[in-house]
């Protein structure tokens, strides 16, 4: 899927104890289908915020935000939820597992929100698990897991429903440089074999090495 931003400001609104943060000031970036993209950049500089704007997690405060021939910036929040249900997978650094729900559930997650049949679910979930490695630990919780096996669950729910875009806000961050390295070579082989595009954050040099390129992200302005 291609992604496309133009001339894209973000501004986060200001609070009774805080002024208004401008982070992004006319961002325009061209991301085509299939392309594996890092974006790098100093904390703060603006990494997630941009991941969760072209994730349709948030509209930006001007410009437009394209998703294939869609401008996801200008959907009602319906359309934006079938989109993300549909089209957008999401790794984050802390996991985001569903505690009280094993792997298997976990992984289903997705689909069980799209209510598809049960059949279907226990076969993608485990063909999925086949992928990341864990079909042996179906049935157990995440806190019966180490921090490596949490992340591959995560993957494991992002590409479930199969989406043509693959988000990732720093998923090697919370994990030593071992089990980084297991979830930058699954990464890889889901890229060389599902061929979805990738955005992942990261402040790693050896996880940036993994994408095809780099995209800069420093005062406000993202460049490739
Ligand atoms: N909900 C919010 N309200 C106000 N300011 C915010 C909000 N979310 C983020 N910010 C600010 O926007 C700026 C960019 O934040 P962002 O999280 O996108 O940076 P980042 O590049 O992902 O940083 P890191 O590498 O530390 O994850 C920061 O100055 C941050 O404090
Ligand atoms: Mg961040």
């Amino acid at each position: 899927m291609r992604v496309r931003l133009e001339s894209v400001s973000h501004d986060y609104a200001p609070s009774d104890e805080s002024g208004a943060v401008h982070v992004l000031d006319d961002v325009s970036l061209d991301i085509a289908s299939g392309d594996f993209a890092v974006l790098v950049g100093a904390s703060g500089s603006g990494k997630s915020t941009l991941l969760q704007l072209i994730g349709a997690v948030d509209r930006p405060t001007r410009g437009a935000v394209f998703l294939g021939d869609v401008e996801t910036s200008a959907l009602d929040e319906a359309r934006l939820t079938e989109l993300r249900r549909t089209s957008i997978g999401f790794v984050f650094q802390f996991f985001n597992l569903i505690p009280t729900l094993n792997v298997f559930e976990n992984v289903a997650f997705p689909l069980s929100l799209a209510r598809r049949p049960k059949r279907e679910i226990a076969e993608r979930v485990r063909e999925v698990l086949a992928r990341v490695g864990l079909e042996p630990r179906a049935r157990h919780f995440p806190n019966e897991l180490s921090g490596g096996e949490m992340q591959r669950v995560a993957i494991g729910r992002a590409i479930v429903h199969r989406p043509p875009l693959l988000l990732a806000d720093e998923p090697t961050g919370n994990l030593d440089s071992k089990n980084g390295l297991v979830i930058l070579e699954l990464l890889r082989e889901l890229h060389a074999s599902l061929r979805p595009t990738i955005v992942m954050a990261t402040h790693s040099e050896r996880a940036a090495s993994y994408g095809d390129y780099i995209i800069e992200v420093a005062d406000g302005r993202a460049r490739r």
